[in-house]
């Protein structure tokens, strides 16, 4: 059986299990926002480990289950938790639940994260919406024979991270009063946090935020024609920011702190499509 199959085969279970296939959105939620799913009206969860070829990740802070509910009457499929390259896992398997997300029909799809904060305007809690991304985790998940059934071999990414959501999300963060930043990701690989030297870089090279996700996802959601928005939740300043060191707690803390805000920032969105 080759990946599309797999990717079929997973999506296929999801709809006789009662995944909406009519979702309105999918949403992967970021380390430590993970139980943003809990409040979802006439939901139900569907843990990785019971989902035919899906990846289940070990990081703390990730729970690992398929949330189906409803938000402001509009069906949302929630992912809680996501693995990483860092685990060791190769990019066609990071970007797995984006294409089956694909495969179930669902054109839109809200991507968060935790991340470090390199510029000024983003301090430990604020949150960013994504206007753009730098790659710099060194592999690109369409490495490999292209699947046409899937997309093009070289898509397009001049909007990589919908114009429309993010006048949406803009519209959402002024109606209910919350500030809200815009910014650049850059992506790494990690796991390790980067060095002091690294953030000056990626300053210089126009970066605003970084973390250790999102970017393939972005990419692989582009690739079959879905709409993305991403945010980030910037957990901590990034390294040499400040003096202190960086601590995947204060991470986790950061994210408890402000998971209010977002899930009635997530609401508010959602409400809009
Ligand atoms: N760097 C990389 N990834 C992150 C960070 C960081 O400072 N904070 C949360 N995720």
């Amino acid at each position: 059986m080759n990946y599309f199959d797999h990717v079929t085969e997973a999506a296929e279970w999801l709809r006789g299990h009662g995944c909406a296939s009519t979702a309105d959105v999918a949403i992967v939620l970021g380390s430590g926002l993970g139980d943003c799913a809990d409040g979802l009206k006439d939901a139900f969860s569907i843990p990785y480990t019971d989902i035919p070829h899906w990846p289940a990740s070990k990081v703390i802070g990730h729970a690992g289950k398929l949330v189906c509910g409803k938000v402001g009457g509009r069906h949302v499929l929630v992912l809680s938790g996501r693995v990483h390259l860092y685990e060791g896992h190769d990019m066609r398997t990071v970007t797995f639940a984006m294409r089956v997300i694909g495969r179930l029909g669902i054109t839109r799809v809200i991507l968060t994260n935790a991340a470090g904060g390199i510029s000024p305007n983003c301090s430990r809690g604020a949150l960013m919406v994504i206007d753009d991304h730098i790659n710099l985790m060194g592999q690109n998940p369409l490495v490999g024979p292209n699947d046409e059934r899937f997309g093009l071999r070289f898509p397009d990414m001049t909007h990589i991270y919908s114009p429309a959501l993010r006048a949406l999300a803009d519209e959402t963060a002024r109606a209910q009063g919350l500030p809200i930043q815009h910014g650049v990701y850059v992506a790494v690989l990690g796991p390790s946090y980067e060095t002091p030297a690294e953030i000056r870089a990626f300053r210089t090279l126009g970066a605003d935020a970084v973390g250790m996700s999102t970017a393939p996802e972005a990419i692989v959601a582009r690739h079959m024609g879905i709409d993305v928005l991403g945010i980030s939740c910037i957990t901590n300043p990034a390294a040499g920011v400040f003096p202190e060191p960086l601590h995947h707690d204060e991470v986790m803390a950061t994210a408890r702190e402000v998971k209010g805000q977002f899930i009635a920032l997530l609401e508010g969105i959602i409400g809009r499509l």
